[in-house]
């Protein structure tokens, strides 16, 4: 899709790792759609490389940022508003991690450095990048911030793990951010909420192709991929969404409201 409803618009892209992140689509997508950005990841992503090719393809500059770290954050604004040449309009947050998820820890042998430092990267992150624009008005008027989430949220996935408690942080971040920043500065603050998606992050999660298989059997969309999660972050970034905001959104092809579906009830028949 190419209509041109980000044109002059500046955004900031965190959380692009490969051709598989979700972010890689948003940035490319954002482009298409006539913005310009800059694109972020922690530096010991940034070694595998692979975001230099985005980075030509989008006419973009790539600047290191952890996003535990505020001087990095700080850096990350101030650079991205003098090559960009203004105040940014939209931001992407796409970053998350578990350590007890990677180590294969289980929800009831908790280590709880591993989930300290995973609520701070997934989501004390939404904050720490928020508060970092917020105090340099690094953010214009009606701009908009999008950090994605996941149902684990609302209802438990036992193999999600620690995760799922990350995300109900990020979403509820969004919501108290999201009245000070629209009540102060008209800035929209909003989580997608996305189907299980194959890229690096998701396919870590114990049982991820179960995951995968059973969400697509119930919804009656199927899965949503992520280039349309990109279409749908696009939309959320753009003029014509202004008063969305404090949101969690379902962009899942109707999995969250769905009770059962026909072919799960199939499969389970005797
Ligand atoms: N893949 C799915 O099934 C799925 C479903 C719903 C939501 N999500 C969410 O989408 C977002 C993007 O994940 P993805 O699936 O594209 O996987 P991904 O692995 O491609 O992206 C995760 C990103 O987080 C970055 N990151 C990790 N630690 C960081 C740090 N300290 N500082 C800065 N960046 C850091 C990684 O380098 C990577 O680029 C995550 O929040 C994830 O939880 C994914």
């Amino acid at each position: 899709m190419n209509n041109n409803i980000l044109k002059g618009k500046r955004g900031i892209i965190f959380g692009a790792l490969n051709e598989n992140s979700i972010a890689w689509k948003v940035a490319q997508q954002s482009v298409l759609e006539g913005a310009i950005i800059t694109l972020t990841n922690a530096p010991i992503a940034l070694r595998m490389g692979e975001i230099n090719k985005l980075a030509e393809e989008c006419k973009a500059t790539v600047i290191p940022a952890d996003v535990t770290n505020m001087e990095d954050l700080k850096n990350l604004f101030e650079k991205s508003q003098d090559i960009l040449g203004g105040k940014i309009d939209f931001v992407l947050h796409s970053v998350g991690m578990s350590i007890n998820v990677r180590k294969g820890r289980h929800y009831t042998d908790t280590d709880y450095d591993f989930m300290h430092k995973g609520f701070d990267i997934s989501a004390m992150s939404l904050h720490r990048v928020l508060q970092t624009a917020y105090k340099m008005d690094a953010l214009n008027e009606w701009g908009s911030v999008v950090a994605l989430s996941y149902i684990a949220a609302q209802r438990t996935f036992p193999d999600y793990n620690d995760m799922a408690d990350a995300k109900s942080l990020l979403e509820s971040i969004t919501r108290s951010f999201g009245y000070h920043y629209g009540k102060h500065k008209h800035v929209r603050i909003n989580t997608i909420s996305q189907s299980p998606t194959y890229t690096t992050a998701g396919s870590g999660v114990k049982g991820f192709d179960g995951f995968f298989e059973y969400a697509n059997k119930m919804s009656p969309l199927g899965n949503a991929t992520a280039e349309q999660c990109a279409e749908y972050c696009i939309s959320l970034f753009s003029d014509y969404t202004k008063m969305v905001t404090m949101q969690n959104l379902f962009h899942d092809g109707g999995f969250s409201f769905t009770g059962v579906s026909t072919e799960v009830v199939e499969v389970l028949s005797k």
